[in-house]
């Protein structure tokens, strides 16, 4: 059985991340969606709360898993017997840092290869970042980001107001 790790920060879940994972869904038997809980790494959103909207989000994908790892993204792939990493490519933009990526796992890990998938032209544009800017200034991030995510942030820039 072929797995593959999907991880990221997710801070938080958007379409375009659902998009890519939808399509690794389809190619691989199993996919294990991480969440890079990095205590030093200033997050928006804690990691059982990324964890908790990501687990709500794919429900629909039978063979999709959810977790959260801290360290090096290749000795987590070698725990979870994973020998495929995928990365999301938008566009020019993210080319450099992804390649960059690629190459120091490959160095730290030749055994791991980085497939990256390409999100619908529609998603090209969504990035947690700016889903976080437009929710915080309460901004209609609906279109953005799977229906759990939508909800909680909406809740929680309501509860800032009050
Ligand atoms: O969603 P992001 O923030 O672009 O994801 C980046 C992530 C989490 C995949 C990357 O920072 C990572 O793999 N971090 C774990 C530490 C590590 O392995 N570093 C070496 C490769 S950059």
């Amino acid at each position: 059985m072929t797995v593959a790790i999907y991880p990221g920060s997710f801070d938080p879940i958007t379409n375009g991340h659902l998009d890519v994972l939808e399509r690794a869904s389809k190619i691989f038997e199993k996919v294990i969606i991480a969440v890079l809980g990095n205590p030093n790494k200033n997050s928006f959103l804690s990691t059982e709360t990324r964890v908790e909207l990501i687990k709500k989000s794919v429900s629909h994908l039978k063979n999709v898993e959810v977790d959260s790892f801290i360290g090096l993204t290749v000795e987590y792939a070698k725990t979870k017997g994973a020998k495929v990493l995928i990365r999301g490519l938008r566009a020019v933009s993210d080319f450099e840092y992804e390649m960059q990526m690629a190459q120091i796992n490959q160095n730290l890990g030749p055994e791991l290869d980085t497939i990256f998938l390409v999100p619908k032209v529609e998603n090209n544009f969504v990035s947690s970042s700016i889903v976080k800017e437009v929710a915080l200034l309460s901004g209609d991030i609906s279109q953005f980001v799977p229906e759990p995510v939508n909800t909680y942030l909406k809740n929680i820039t309501k509860n800032q107001k009050n």
